[in-house]
């Protein structure tokens, strides 16, 4: 482990607030861990064993991915994968046989994939992309962080060691998700989420090697659903509580859209909530008992903010900025377990600003009722946003083939 900030564990450790933001109950669920009783009945599949979805991984990708790192296979899968880039490419000559038929199968769309809804959520994603920019990308890094197991695999994993490279990489999908054609022939989430998918395989064999990896195979489909429970049920539950308004068909597209990249991912769809009432009830199952600070995620959240400063508006005021539009997104529990620093200033700045500047795009209140602050905010996220899209065009998901170094 390299330098960790003993002091900002002991910060994190701290003071435990409400979970507001993802609706928890109460810090001790926490650490208890609870049966699984979350009902298959309410998955897009509507029915399944109902099996403890920690003891279930990826059973197609994962003995394939090993075995192509073992043959030493990756480096030119890399190399033929880099421009496999479009939902309706064909694959790449070349890949090994395997390999192939696996890609074949995984980049098809589930059979209960809806067109109708994929485009409206396309739109939606559209007219709502500076909220579900920021809640996914500053809110969701800042939750993932909080998550002791995904902390500690991101800390650990070669990407742990170029945080601007591995957000980057990870924004490749959140923009893929959010684009107008995501799912469509000239889109490219399916072949993102594919790639993910072989990611995550290579990421549950290497991690073991790792000698500061403990905990066993890494990235069941219970870790992969908290993380999905982090990006659309959070930014949900957020959007209803700054009231964006949004109908009945928007709100189920939103969902689908998400669905949909869960399966692609590999997430099962036994396992894949149905509809937002499912997704809520699941989310309030797994969330409590995979969150809690580590000296790894405070490490991360501290990287991903200093950089998150620099890239929005260089200057001292970055930082405070940063560190209380983090703490607004996530809430005081999650951020002092991220031993985020309190802002006095800016933290009652955020509180009055963001809400006015949200009912302002949403045509709720006049100008004059916007303080002026509200603009130094909307002008930060529309940095950040721009910098990971010039960012995310510069590299590639690829498959590592390594740990963290040293
Ligand atoms: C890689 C997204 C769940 C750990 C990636 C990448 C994406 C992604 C887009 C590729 C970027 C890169 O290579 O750096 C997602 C999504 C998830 C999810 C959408 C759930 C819905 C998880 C979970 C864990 C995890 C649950 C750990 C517990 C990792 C790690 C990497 C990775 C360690 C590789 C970093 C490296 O290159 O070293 N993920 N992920 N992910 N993910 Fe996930």
């Amino acid at each position: 482990m390299t330098e960790l900030s003993r002091r900002k564990m002991l910060i994190s450790g701290g003071a435990l607030g409400a979970f507001g933001a993802l609706g928890m109950a109460s810090p001790a669920q926490a650490r208890s861990m609870t049966p699984w009783t979350w009902a298959p009945s309410g998955s897009v599949a509507g029915s399944g064993a109902g099996v403890d979805p920690r003891w279930v991984w990826d059973e197609e990708a994962d003995p394939l991915v090993a075995s192509l790192l073992d043959r030493g296979a990756v480096p030119e899968v890399n190399r033929l994968l880099w421009d496999w880039n479009r939902n309706d490419q064909p694959l790449p000559a070349g890949l090994p046989a395997d390999l192939r038929d696996f890609m074949e199968r995984a980049r098809r769309l589930p059979s209960w994939a809806d067109h109708g809804k994929l485009n409206t959520a396309a739109e939606f994603n559209k007219s709502r992309g500076l909220y579900l920019n920021l809640l996914n990308g500053v809110g969701g890094g800042m939750l993932s962080t909080a998550i002791p197991k995904e902390a500690r695999a991101v800390y650990y994993s070669k990407g742990g060691a170029d945080m601007e490279d591995r957000v980057a990489k990870t924004s490749i999908l959140g923009f893929a998700v959010g684009a107008l054609n995501a799912y469509r022939p000239d889109g490219s989430c399916m072949v993102e989420a594919v790639k993910t998918r072989l990611v995550h395989a290579a990421v549950r064999h290497l991690l073991q090697q790792s000698p500061h990896w403990s905990g066993g195979v890494p990235i069941s489909q219970e870790d992969m659903l908290v993380t999905w429970h982090t990006l659309p049920t959070y930014a949900m539950r957020m959007m209803r509580k700054w009231k964006v308004p949004m109908t009945k068909a928007e709100s189920t597209a939103y969902l689908h859209v998400w669905q949909v990249t869960a399966h692609m991912l590999g997430i099962r769809d036994e396992y894949i909530p149905a509809t937002w009432e499912a997704a809520n009830t699941q989310s309030d199952q797994v969330l409590p008992r995979n969150m809690g600070p580590t000296p790894e995620g405070v490490e991360l959240t501290d990287i991903l903010l200093g950089q998150l400063a620099e890239q929005t508006s260089p200057g001292s005021v970055s930082r405070p900025l940063c560190n209380a539009f983090a703490r607004y997104l996530v809430g005081d529990e999650v951020a002092d377990w991220d031993g985020i620093r309190r802002e006095p200033v800016w933290d009652r700045v955020i509180a009055a600003a963001w809400p006015a500047l949200v009912k302002f795009r949403e045509g709720l209140i006049p100008l004059p009722l916007v303080p002026e602050s509200a603009w130094v905010i909307d002008e930060a996220a529309r940095r950040y946003i721009l910098f990971y899209l010039t960012k995310g065009k510069e590299t590639k998901i690829e498959i590592p083939t390594t740990n963290r170094p040293g």
